[in-house]
């Protein structure tokens, strides 16, 4: 049932401080992976990997995304995302010690399963995968399975099932992190973000009204265009899926350095330009893309945190501002805000918001 909401995608997004919580759970243990996370077989195989091929679909490839960002700089594992019917068609190149990991809320997408069935016969490592469903086709065909434990989602646009792969793949970076004797103090600030999460995420939710007031903007416009940079790209990518998805607004997420190579020509007063902007290394390097719109008129809506709105609250007629959260888990959290937006654009536009036109939940044939 809904619970009382109109909608089982805005139950969903509701949902996601408890199904973070309960992915996290007894995972993580006094600022440390515990050993209920994986069991010694398992340690085993990580020990040995050298390089991470990640494939998947449509938002689980922007989980991928998100962790090859975490795990190349953590843990300086070289790592690869690919989208699964790319990947399954051509002729991939398979390093030794290799780790095969797909990501899927299903375990039923057809590309992401022919892809682990070659990469059984490609001599990797191992095969590991993140998913939402216990005894799914992925979960019994895979080597080893990391479930999320979000619950059924049964909105066709993924919510909760993206915030939960990216803790189970916060914690498989932050295990691997241990076995490459990377710094103490390092690893358990990163634990402290995640712990906290579920309450960062509470309390982007609180944001819901506000949000509301851009809905009723954007809802006008007939594109979109969304940016991030570093780790929160694949959050505009993700932020522009959604709005796709369910509203049929025409939109796109552009790593924000890209602007000038193309996009900026679109950009004009018609154009709600999003910008995913927390305080992180790449604050200044994005103040300055965002002014780039400024200049040519484009509508902004940036969503800052504390500490990066400094700079932009007199520049930018929309900003919202997030509860801080840290570097490692922002690229979880400023999901949320984005999910809840485009959710509100597709009520005001009418849309059917848990059941799209043409799209299934589960993609079983390719
Ligand atoms: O079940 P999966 O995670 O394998 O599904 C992959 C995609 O079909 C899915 O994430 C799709 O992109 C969502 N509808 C996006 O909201």
């Amino acid at each position: 049932t809904k619970d009382g909401y109109a909608h089982y995608m805005l139950k969903e997004i509701h949902e996601q401080p408890t199904a973070v919580a309960n992915t996290i759970a007894d995972r993580l243990y006094n600022d440390k992976i515990s050993k209920y996370f994986i069991d010694q077989a398992t340690a085993a195989i990580l020990e040995q990997v050298e390089n991470i091929h990640i494939i998947a679909c449509g938002t689980s490839f922007h989980a991928g995304m998100v962790a090859r960002y975490w795990l190349e700089a953590i843990t300086q594992i070289p790592t690869q995302v690919e989208i699964a019917s790319e990947y399954r068609y051509r002729k991939p190149v398979v390093p030794k010690n290799t780790l095969f990991l797909t990501i899927s809320q299903s375990g039923e997408t057809a590309d992401s399963l022919a892809a682990l069935r070659f990469a059984k016969t490609a001599g990797y490592l191992s095969t590991f995968a993140v998913c939402n469903v216990a005894n799914s086709s992925l979960d019994r065909e895979t080597d080893v399975c990391f479930l999320t434990h979000a619950g059924p989602e049964i909105g066709v646009a993924s919510t909760k099932a993206l915030t939960t792969q990216l803790a189970v793949l916060a914690l498989l970076t932050l295990k691997l992190a241990e076995i490459k004797n990377v710094d103490e103090a390092i690893r358990s600030n990163l634990a402290k973000q995640l712990r906290t999460l579920p309450g960062i995420i509470n309390q982007s939710l609180l944001l819901n009204d506000q949000i509301k007031v851009i809905a009723e903007q954007i809802v006008r416009r007939d594109n979109a265009l969304f940016l991030g940079r570093g780790v929160h790209y694949p959050v505009a990518l993700e932020g522009a899926l959604k709005l796709k998805e369910i509203s049929y607004i025409h939109a796109e997420g552009y790593p924000a350095g890209e602007l000038k190579h193309g996009p900026l020509a679109l950009v004009d007063e018609k154009m709600p330009v999003i910008a995913v902007c927390p305080n992180d290394e790449l604050l200044e390097k994005l103040e300055s893309n965002i002014e780039e719109v400024r200049a040519r008129g484009g509508e902004l809506y940036v969503f800052v945190d504390h500490k990066s709105q400094h700079g932009l609250k007199d520049r930018v007629n929309h900003l919202i501002e997030m509860e801080a959260s840290g570097t490692f888990t922002s690229p979880i959290v400023f999901n949320v805000p984005l999910q809840l937006l485009s959710y509100h654009v597709a009520v005001l536009r009418g849309t059917d918001v848990d059941q799209p036109r043409n799209l299934a939940k589960s993609v079983t044939v390719e």
